[in-house]
């Protein structure tokens, strides 16, 4: 046995500013995986995240829904945690970039670099929102594109003609928080001087800590020259202030790797023998692997390793960088219903399914995946129901019936259990260096084999006939030890689908290396059934949530008035013709229920005085009681465009305020008003 590795891993920190989508499932399963084959093969291996909590996005979303940031990144916090758990991501610890442990570290690892001289101060010109009094990040300024004067275009590229520009290029700026006008203003900035490590980066970026298509692309920012990087914003920002400059605080890129740290630090504040230095001091054996996908691997392969060096910590053994999320050959897609959240898909599907179908497409590179509804379904039915678990469901009855439950010893076939254990090696191999997609291939492959052989004996024939009671014991005895080794080299994928073998199998939760023994004379519990198939419709009924859920976004004001959903502020001012446009009116809720099959709306029969309409609200969540709104009167769009939805059509909207969530608050006129009614 070779000695026990110690082995610090981490996932990329998702921002506190929105939910989780099966996008970001890729890397927190993929990482997942890894560190549970890590920790059943002996290793000390410890996986850490947290919240990435700071920025200006998340400062103006609190400011909008009228809570404080702090308040904001907790609940979300909370939020992705279930998300994780309920994927059966198991984090060792999930923090947050806000947290004491994460001020401490950035302050002493800013000033380690400041004190090297690694820290230089400009003069830096930048619109400045003068009513928001703030300054403003290119997406947050809008106007005319220079080149082809398409409007309403972001401050650094057309989405129309695909250019890229300076801000100030911008024809007709205005900030996209308040409408108004900026203005040009200097400011003092903070740069972290990324050209003092190039050295450094161009021998570890060839050093093997990269996959080679990262380290290539890298070559390129490395060849084409490193720019210093502004590590700091102006109040009003949500984050770490710097230390001696007051108004000036840390850009949120600067604290978020450092929070890898900071999640570590907190296990270890709390874990007897977890030794911080003993992971993170220059002359470190631990191992440290960062998973991340395509999109941020700059800061993990330039910034972060410079920050390290100049601090005086160790560098990352390696980043594990992985390629994006596809839904049926396409980008994840809001309209069509392929935009699924974490949580709409938990409300529908097992998430070991998802879990054995990454896996069953993630290699070592970047390369995209697709998740394809089809061939899911088709492939978690076929392998998981119908190879894996039916060599349990085939074998267990025969031994229930036959031996009250006592597993007999076996050598019916020495040859394939031995077969079995020298594919051992290999699959942990292939999980090592993260080749899931050839580790499921072997794994099958080896159930093929076991099903065959099962298949050739017909336990169920020979169980028919008289005096072959010992040879079926023998062979489904056979048939339960070749479903435990597979079991075992399922398990980091199937944590769940494991603890369920492992109570049939009446054992300890079983490691790797328990694949090489065997049991025998060994009582079995009763055999419930492990995993059952994917049934379409579920499938269906989680695509058409998913609209529903872009439908309850797509009308912000009438379902949970949040600000932030608004798609664009610069419109905020209306002309007074636009708003006696909308046709306003008083109606009466004759008639309020829950619509079969939806996870948040209602439905809604109003009486508009003259007619009487029907709407699809998003308010459920508010009222878990939709009878008590019946009688009451509210305010109602009834010149909306009707929109068609699975359920029916949707004639105009009812309003609300609130953040969402239970706070969801519909509006009522005073006493005395009466359906139809028009608003002026
Ligand atoms: N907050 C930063 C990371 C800071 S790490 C110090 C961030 N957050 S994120 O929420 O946008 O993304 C978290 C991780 O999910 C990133 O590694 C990102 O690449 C990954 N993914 C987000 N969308 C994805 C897909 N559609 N497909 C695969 N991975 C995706 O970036
Ligand atoms: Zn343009």
């Amino acid at each position: 046995m070779s000695e026990a590795r110690q082995i610090l891993v981490t996932s990329a920190l998702p921002y506190a500013n929105g939910s989780i989508h099966l996008g970001h499932m890729v890397e927190y399963i993929q990482t997942d995986i890894w560190v549970r084959f890590q920790k059943m093969s002996g290793n000390q291996c410890i996986y850490v995240c947290a919240s990435d909590a700071h920025g200006s996005a998340i400062m103006l979303r609190a400011d909008k829904e009228g809570i404080s940031p702090e308040q904001l990144i907790e609940n979300v916090r909370r939020e992705h945690s279930t998300d994780f758990a309920d994927f059966g991501v198991a984090f060792d610890n999930f923090h947050s970039t806000h947290s004491e442990e994460n001020r401490v570290l950035s302050e002493s690892i800013y000033l380690k670099l400041r004190d090297a001289g690694h820290i230089a101060t400009r003069s830096v010109t930048q619109y400045f929102d003068p009513e928001k009094g703030m300054f403003l990040a290119d997406r947050f300024i809008k106007g005319t594109c220079p080149k082809c004067a398409s409007p309403d275009q972001y401050g650094d590229n057309c989405e129309k003609c695909g250019a890229t520009y300076a801000p100030t290029e911008l024809k007709d700026p205005r900030s996209a928080i308040s409408g108004a006008v900026p203005v040009l203003r200097d400011s003092k900035h903070f740069f972290f001087k990324l050209p003092d490590f190039d050295a450094m980066l161009k021998g570890w970026t060839r050093s093997g800590a990269l996959q080679e298509s990262v380290a290539n692309k890298i070559a390129e920012w490395l060849d084409a020259g490193l720019q210093e990087w502004d590590i700091s914003r102006d109040a009003p920002y949500f984050g770490f202030e710097i230390p001696d400059e007051p108004g000036k605080f840390f850009y949120v890129w600067l604290d978020a790797p450092i929070g890898y740290m900071a999640s570590f630090k907190n296990l270890c504040e709390r874990t007897p023998g977890l030794d911080f230095d003993a992971f993170w001091n220059k002359d470190s054996s631990a191992e440290v692997y960062h998973f991340i996908g395509k999109d941020i691997v700059n800061f993990h392969a330039l910034f972060w390793p410079a920050m390290l060096e100049g601090a005086g910590y160790r560098k990352p053994t390696a980043l594990n960088v992985h390629g994006f999320l596809t839904v049926d050959g396409q980008k994840m897609s809001k309209s069509r219903g392929t935009f699924i959240k974490a949580r709409t898909y938990l409300d529908h599907l097992n998430p070991e399914y998802l879990r054995y179908y990454f896996a069953s497409k993630l290699s070592r590179g970047v390369d995209d995946l697709d998740l394809n509804l089809e061939d899911f379904v088709q492939k978690v039915n076929s392998d998981l129901v119908g190879k894996v678990v039916n060599i349990a469901s085939r074998c267990a009855g025969f031994i229930h019936k036959g031996n009250a439950g006592l597993l007999v010893h076996s050598d019916a076939a020495p040859e394939l259990t031995e077969a079995f254990r020298a594919a051992a090696p290999s699959i942990a191999e292939a999980y090592e260096t993260r080749d899931f997609a050839r580790a499921m291939r072997e794994i099958m492959a080896l159930a093929d084999r076991a099903n065959a052989w099962i298949a050739d004996k017909a336990p169920w024939a020979l169980a028919k006939q008289d005096g072959k009671q010992a040879e079926v014991q023998e062979i489904c005895a056979l048939g339960v030890n070749l479903f435990r080794q597979l079991v075992i080299f399922l398990k980091p994928v199937l944590p769940s689908l494991a603890a369920a073998a492992e109570q049939f199998l009446n054992v300890a939760p079983l490691r790797w290396d328990d694949h090489r023994n065997l049991l025998a004379n060994h009582q079995l519990n009763a055999f419930t059934p492990l995993l059952t198939r994917i049934e379409p419709a579920k499938i269906e009924a989680m695509i058409a949530s998913s609209k529903e859920d872009l439908a309850t976004a797509e009308a912000p004001a009438a379902t949970t008035g949040n600000g932030e959903l608004v798609k664009d502020p610069l419109a905020a001012e209306i002309a007074f013709d636009a708003f006696a446009a909308v046709d306003l009116r008083i109606a009466l809720i004759e008639k309020c229920e829950f619509v079969e099959g939806a996870d948040k709306l209602l439905r809604l029969t109003l009486d508009i005085g003259d007619a009487k309409r029907n709407v699809f609200s998003g308010i459920k969540s508010a009222y878990p009681d939709p009878s008590k709104l019946e009688g009451r009167l509210t305010l109602y769009v009834a010149n909306l465009a009707a929109r068609k939805m699975k359920f029916g059509v949707s004639e105009g909207m009812v309003l609300a305020a609130g953040p969402g969530g239970e706070e969801i608050y519909l509006l009522s006129p005073d006493s005395g008003a009466k359906p139809g009614q028009r608003v002026k």
